[in-house]
């Protein structure tokens, strides 16, 4: 299995309660490496266009807004199938629906306010990447 790169946001719910740690340990338990990663405060604009995917969608505002409403950190997680690991382990988009153990089911407070997004797919993870982080902000 290849060594795989995707792009992983702790959200603001997660940042206020002070989760990055744990959410940290359960990816470096996991086997995935943290290779880059940066607390910052998105700004509106930063948020639109990340979520552009989903601009008709009836909570895109909604969506923007509690991006922007908190401090997030964002990460490169680097290990076999790195894609489908972290999505295995945040669980379903809805923690309601997640599977018990996930980091959405310990910690999601809502299908807003989940604690966590990772990349849908490789694709989808080195556009995702190259949006937040310089090449040499990656460090293998
Ligand atoms: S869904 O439920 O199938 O649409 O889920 P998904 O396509 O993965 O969701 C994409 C992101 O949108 C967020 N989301 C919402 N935000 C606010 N209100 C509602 N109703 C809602 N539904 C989905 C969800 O948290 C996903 O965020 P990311 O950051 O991509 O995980």
């Amino acid at each position: 299995m290849a060594i795989e790169r995707t792009f992983s946001i702790i959200k603001p719910d997660a940042t206020r309660r002070n989760l990055t740690g744990k959410i940290n340990a359960i990816f470096e338990e996991a086997g995935l490496r943290i290779v880059a990663q940066k607390r910052i405060w998105m700004s509106r604009q930063q948020a639109k266009t990340f979520y552009a995917v989903h601009a008709s969608r009836p909570f895109f505002h909604e969506l923007v807004d509690y991006m922007c409403s908190g401090p997030v950190v964002v990460q490169v997680l680097e290990g076999e199938n790195a894609v489908a690991r972290n999505r295995e382990l945040m669980g379903a988009t809805d923690p309601a629906k997640a599977a018990e153990g996930t980091i959405r089911k310990l910690y999601g407070e809502s299908i807003q306010a989940n604690s966590v997004h990772g990349s849908d797919s490789p694709e989808t993870a080195a556009a995702e990447i190259a949006y937040f982080f310089a090449g040499s902000e990656i460090v293998g």
